[in-house]
Formats: structure tokens, sequence, C-alpha cells
């Protein structure tokens, strides 16, 4: 049996699907699942924690209907910019989203590396920012395909944590309110899980990684969150792995049943810690 001392993270990422009606509907259908005692005591106790990131546009509503939940699910952000107002068109700062009661927000999502040009410098000025406004991030991290066929994956995470890790915001914030998720990216989307023991090397290295650079102490509160087309099907072998804590899941999470057996996993997983 694996301990799993930080608790199981089940953080579905919903990136630009589910509008209102759909963000309502899933909502109302999860409502209607019989929640086992044993899923809803690992909820009570915070063994698991579930949370949805959805897009800007549904994100009052979602944070209102997850509060409301059994499953007392937080709602995050995909994104966000790391100056708090000015002549940013088009987009949205952390003010804005703490004021409707929001303080969890994705950084550094492979989509937003490849599609949106972002570098590891901009992701670490957002990471500053963000935890100083008090936000819990969870920073995505992973190699593409060509990456890892060269042998570079570990220097590929290396570069990409330490970019934060330069920062004395950063490691300061490395009590739990930075998580880390891996997410290789030829994993994502495309139905090739990660094999547990090669999510587990890179965990393993991530974790060890802030235990040089910073300390034990910052390496065991940090969650690592695997990513990468997680599914109830492979889920459970994931999560044996000792330094996994988690799942960042984006098909499986759009499907309120989907999700939900997800969560009933990661339950199952935290009680192996007894
Ligand atoms: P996937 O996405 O589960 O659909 O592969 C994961 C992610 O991009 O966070």
């Amino acid at each position: 049996m694996t301990p799993k001392p930080r608790g199981v993270y089940v953080y579905g990422n919903w990136k630009m699907n589910h509008g209102m009606g759909e963000t309502e509907h899933f909502f109302q259908e999860l409502s209607t699942t019989s929640i086992g005692s044993h899923l809803k005591e690992a909820i009570e106790e915070g063994r698991v924690q579930g949370a949805l990131f959805v897009n800007f546009i549904t994100l009052e509503r979602a944070r209102a209907l997850g509060e409301k939940s059994a499953l007392t699910l937080t709602v995050g952000v995909q994104n966000l910019h790391f100056e708090k107002k000015g002549a940013f068109t088009g987009e949205i700062s952390g003010p804005m989203v703490k004021e409707i009661g929001i303080d969890l927000t994705l950084l550094g999502h492979s989509e937003r590396r490849q599609y949106f040009s972002e570098t590891d410098e901009l992701i670490c000025k957002k990471a500053e920012s963000l935890l100083t406004q008090g936000f819990r991030i969870v920073l995505c991290v992973g190699e593409t395909r060509a990456e890892r066929e060269r042998g570079e994956t570990l220097a590929v995470l290396s570069r990409q944590l330490d970019a934060c890790l330069a920062s004395s915001v950063f490691r300061e914030h490395l009590d739990g309110r930075v998580l880390l998720a891996y997410e290789p990216v030829w994993a994502i989307g495309t139905g090739l899980t990660a094999s547990p023991a090669q999510a587990q090397e890179a965990h393993r290295f991530l974790r060890d990684f802030i235990q040089t650079r910073v300390t034990e102490t910052a390496s065991q509160h940090t969650p690592i969150l695997y990513g990468g087309s997680v599914t109830a099907e492979t889920f459970d072998e994931l999560l044996e792995q000792p330094d996994i804590d988690g799942g960042l899941i984006g098909g499986a999470s759009l499907k309120p049943q989907s999700f939900f057996s997800l969560l009933t996993q990661g339950a199952k997983a935290s009680r192996r810690a007894g």
C-alpha cells in the first residue's frame, strides 16, 4: 500500500468546453449521483479534493454550483494575467476573479505554451504575482514527444521548474500553495497515457529536484498531479505510484459520470494510506 500523505487531487481541466447550458447540465447530472460513504468521508476529511478549471464565462456560476454540490468542488481558472489591471486588451486579472471567490489557477499549460507562446519567463512572472495575490497555482510542466525521443525529458522538466525556483517568492510558497502537474505533451488528448513507471520517474525527479534546490519539507508539501489522457481505466494504477498525488484530467472530466468515477477512485486511493 502506498501512502498518500498529501491527499489525492482530482482536478478537471475543461479547456474551451462547456458553455453555460452544458455547465448547468453537468452539475445537475452530478447532483443525481448517489455518493457512497467512502467518498463522502474522504471529501469531509479533506483526503480527496475535487476541482474544475472552467472558462471565464461560466466561472461565477460554476463556483456557486461547485460549492453547493455534495462533492464540494472547487472551481479555478485556466489562465490569468500577471498585472492586476491596465491596458491589456482581452486579458483577465487576479483581483477580478478573486472578487467572485476564485483563488485557484492553472499556469503554463502546454496549450498555453504551444498556441499562445507562453515562455518559462512569462509563466514564472505570473506565478510570482499570483502567489503574492494569494492564489494557489497548478504549474504545468512536461516534455514533447520529440524531446522525449531525444532523451531530454528530465532536462526539460528541470528547465521549466528551475525558471520558477529562481524566485524566492515561488520558493516560499512551496508549502502546499504550489501544485505541480506533470503533463507529457505527447500524452495530452492523444489517448496515450504515460505508463505508471514513466510518470513515477518524472514525478520522483520533480520531487527530488525541489528537495535539492529548496528543502525536503518543500518537496514533501508539494502535490504533483499527473495529466495526459487519464481515464477511469488508468487512474488507479497511476495513483498507486508513491509520487503521484492525483490527476489533472481533460477529456475524462467533461462527463459527470466519468469525473465522478475518478473522484471515487481518488477516495479509494486516499484510504489506502490508512
Ligand atoms: P487530457 O488533457 O486528459 O484530455 O489528455 C489533460 C490536460 O491537458 O490537462
